[in-house]
């Protein structure tokens, strides 16, 4: 049985399509099979960012019931990556029904090691939606305040749906003076950290290619972090599992 992972957060802007572009070649890259969906369906660039852009059928076409969701995964450069993207024109955005997406992502389960999903950002309907189609929600919080607490309020809401929550990201640290330090952030969300990334130019340079960090500058600081993230969470499986068994 695969799991369903959400990556979410309280602001946009935080880097949940960068760590669900990067998660998902990282674990692709420690051999399990892995699907990455792009669930924010106003302002989709997960194909953009993993390089795809000539995608036929999306996710909207599912959504709004004109072909099954088999015909909208698309293999990717990236090994065991599979890849469902979202369309960018809003004559496709009018036609979905977001709603749907939860019944829809749910039967990935039994396909794939790990289901990434990325979502918008915030507590409106459509982040719900998407947010509410994983089993598990990682957080991507940047070190300011309002940041912070903004995501904690996410979590907290989903955590109240029944979703596990695995933790969050402190990410893009070091980018100002003021920045708020893994310790404090800690404490503030009371929740487990499960990685801290850098501000580091790489990441961007690599958006900016359409080739995810992990694959575009293995060495840089931003691609060992995203590595160490996918293993902490495949260990955080195992323990769940020990611990219930
Ligand atoms: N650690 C980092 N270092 C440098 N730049 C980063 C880092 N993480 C993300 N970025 C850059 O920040 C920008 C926003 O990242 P991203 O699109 O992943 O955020 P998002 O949370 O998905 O935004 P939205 O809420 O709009 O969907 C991108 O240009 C990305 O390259
Ligand atoms: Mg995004």
């Amino acid at each position: 049985m695969g799991r369903l992972i959400s990556i979410a957060s309280g602001k946009g802007g935080t880097g949940k399509t960068t760590t669900t572009a990067n998660l998902s070649i990282a674990l692709g890259k420690m051999g399990y099979k892995v699907c990455a969906v792009d669930a924010d369906l106003t302002m989709a660039n997960l194909s953009l960012v993993m390089g795809i852009d000539d995608a036929d059928t999306t996710i909207h076409d599912v959504l709004a019931g004109r072909t099954d969701i088999e015909n909208a995964i698309y293999s990717t450069a990236y090994e065991n990556v599979h890849l469902i993207p979202a369309a960018i024109d809003w004559e496709h955005v009018i036609r979905a029904d977001p709603r749907k997406l939860p019944e829809i992502i749910k039967s990935l389960k039994n396909s794939f090691d790990f289901v990434i999903i990325d979502c918008p950002a915030g507590l409106q309907m459509d982040a719900m939606n998407a947010m509410m189609s994983g089993e598990e929600v990682l957080l991507v919080t940047n070190p300011e305040i309002p940041c912070l607490t903004d995501t904690l309020k996410v979590g907290i809401v989903l955590k109240k749906a029944g979703l596990a929550v695995l933790g969050f990201v402190l990410n893009r640290y070091g980018r100002g003076d003021n920045d708020i330090p893994p310790e404090a952030a800690e404490e503030v969300m009371e929740l487990p950290l499960l990685a801290v990334i850098l501000e580091d130019p790489a990441v961007r340079e690599a958006t900016l290619e359409g080739v995810p960090v992990v694959e575009y500058r293995p060495d840089s600081k931003g691609a060992q972090a995203f590595m160490e993230l996918a293993e902490r969470i495949v260990k955080i499986a195992g323990l769940k599992a020990r611990v219930m068994g």
